[in-house]
């Protein structure tokens, strides 16, 4: 199994002492609003039980957009959404979908920067057979783990061929970052005029926002730079962060695209390409409800999450954490700004020479022996000192050992608290 995320639950089963895991990006903040409010008695009616669109019933494309309208970006129509099981789905079929448009063609490359989600691999690598190349950030220096455009410059400039797509993720996924409007906006005009290359923002972070999240989220949508370019410009969102629905699987390809837009309805003989990882009537029920919970009040309940109920509570276990992170000593990267996303990402690089090495020690249970064993030797360390799971930074591409993603969000508050104090106990045992 290659899922780091994956790999890491089912090495949980066979743990003997309770450890937390934060190395998996989950949210609990909504679960009690949302049971309250919608997961009590879905009713199944008769016509729940048939089939539905794939891509999602107009009438969910049009919450979608309205929500998304007012949230995200205001040129979001209910004919650019189309939905699929999960952003995963949504990314492949996105693929699929240009290179069904003779956008791309299998063996072209995609261009990340590194840190980025493990997952981009499986979907633009595993079965539309395109390759991922990576635009390492520097890990030192004033412009530590700051992307720029030049970093993207030179790894496209070394790719040959050069790359076709451009993924951004915004907020980031590790860094917990908002990119600046200002960059945005040079490195979209660089890509969709300089080069051939397609540009997927995935923003299904959009609405995890601090309240004092510096810079400012800003969707691809909304920028200058896009305006020309709509048919190369697509954005992928989801339920599984901003609203914690992480195991409904509910993706959304956002895009403006004529050939895009094709691919996704399908016809002249060609299936859509959500038919094969669709949006099921089950979850048209739940999410159904969620979206139509309050739509004739001013106080939509979706949005009332999206805007209030959610970025004030993300605020909250954000400082909580913040403030034990500070207190235990743990460093983490925050660029002087407080982030945005629901991670911290903590630079642990001092404490990797430090764990003991045990004599004839070679039999301890690596559960990710192809990044650093330094790195690998802290995860376990910490596992079994301070019973929490950090997600090692090299299983995200991260381009130096020692970092490890912290999710603060996928418990509550006062569990994620305890366990940094934890983390903070064991480190300072290593000195
Ligand atoms: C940046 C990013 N994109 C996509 C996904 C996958 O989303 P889903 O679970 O909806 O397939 C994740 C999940 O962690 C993610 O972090």
């Amino acid at each position: 199994m290659t899922d780091p995320e994956e790999r890491l639950a089912l090495h949980h089963v066979s743990l003997t002492a309770p450890v937390l895991n934060l190395a998996v990006a989950e949210n609990v903040l909504l679960y009690d609003s949302l049971k309250e409010k919608v997961f009590k008695n879905p009713e199944i009616g008769p016509e729940d039980i048939r089939y539905k669109r794939s891509y999602g019933t107009d009438e969910l494309r049009q919450h979608i957009a309205r929500l998304l309208k007012k949230t995200m970006s205001p040129v979001v129509e209910a004919d650019d959404v189309y939905a699929t099981a999960g952003v995963s789905g949504a990314l492949e079929c996105l693929a699929f979908a240009l290179e069904q448009g003779k956008a791309l063609k299998p063996g072209d490359r995609v261009l990340l920067p590194a840190p980025s989600w493990q997952g981009f691999k499986w979907c633009f690598e595993q079965r539309p057979g395109l390759q991922c190349v990576f635009a390492p950030l520097p890990v030192t220096g004033d412009n530590a783990f700051q992307l720029t455009l030049k970093a993207l410059q030179d790894a496209y400039d070394k790719a040959k061929p050069h790359p076709k797509l451009l993924v951004l993720t915004n907020p980031n996924n590790p860094l917990g970052a908002n990119y600046s409007k200002e960059l945005l906006e040079s490195i979209y005009t660089w890509a969709l005029t300089k080069t051939e290359m397609h540009i997927i923002s995935d923003e299904m972070y959009a609405h995890s926002q601090i309240a004092k999240s510096k810079p400012g989220f800003h969707s691809a949508f909304t920028l200058d730079a896009c305006k020309q370019h709509q048919d190369r410009v697509h954005v992928v969102w989801g339920l599984a962060k901003d609203f914690g629905l992480s195991g409904f699987r509910t993706g959304f390809v956002l895009s403006r695209s004529a050939l895009v837009r094709k691919a996704m309805r399908g016809g002249k003989g060609l299936k859509e390409m959500s038919w094969f990882s669709p949006l099921d009537s089950l979850k048209n029920v739940v999410v159904g409800k969620l979206f139509r919970t309050g739509e004739d009040k001013d106080a939509w309940y979706p949005e009332q999450l999206m805007r209030n109920v959610y970025p004030e509570r993300l605020t909250k276990s954000y400082e909580a954490v913040k403030k034990a992170l500070s207190k235990a000593g743990i460093p983490f990267l925050s660029n002087n700004a407080d982030n945005a996303a629901q991670f911290f990402f903590l630079d642990l690089h001092k404490y990797l020479d430090k764990v003991p090495e045990e004599e004839g020690d070679d039999t301890w249970l690596r559960v990710f022996p192809e990044i650093d064993d330094r790195e690998e030797r802290l995860r376990a360390y910490l596992e079994t000192e301070a019973q929490v799971q950090l997600l090692p930074g090299q299983t995200l591409f991260c381009p130096a050992p020692g970092y490890f993603r912290l999710c603060f969000t996928a418990y509550d508050q006062d569990k994620v608290v305890q366990a940094v104090d934890r983390i903070g106990a064991a480190l300072n045992k290593l000195g």
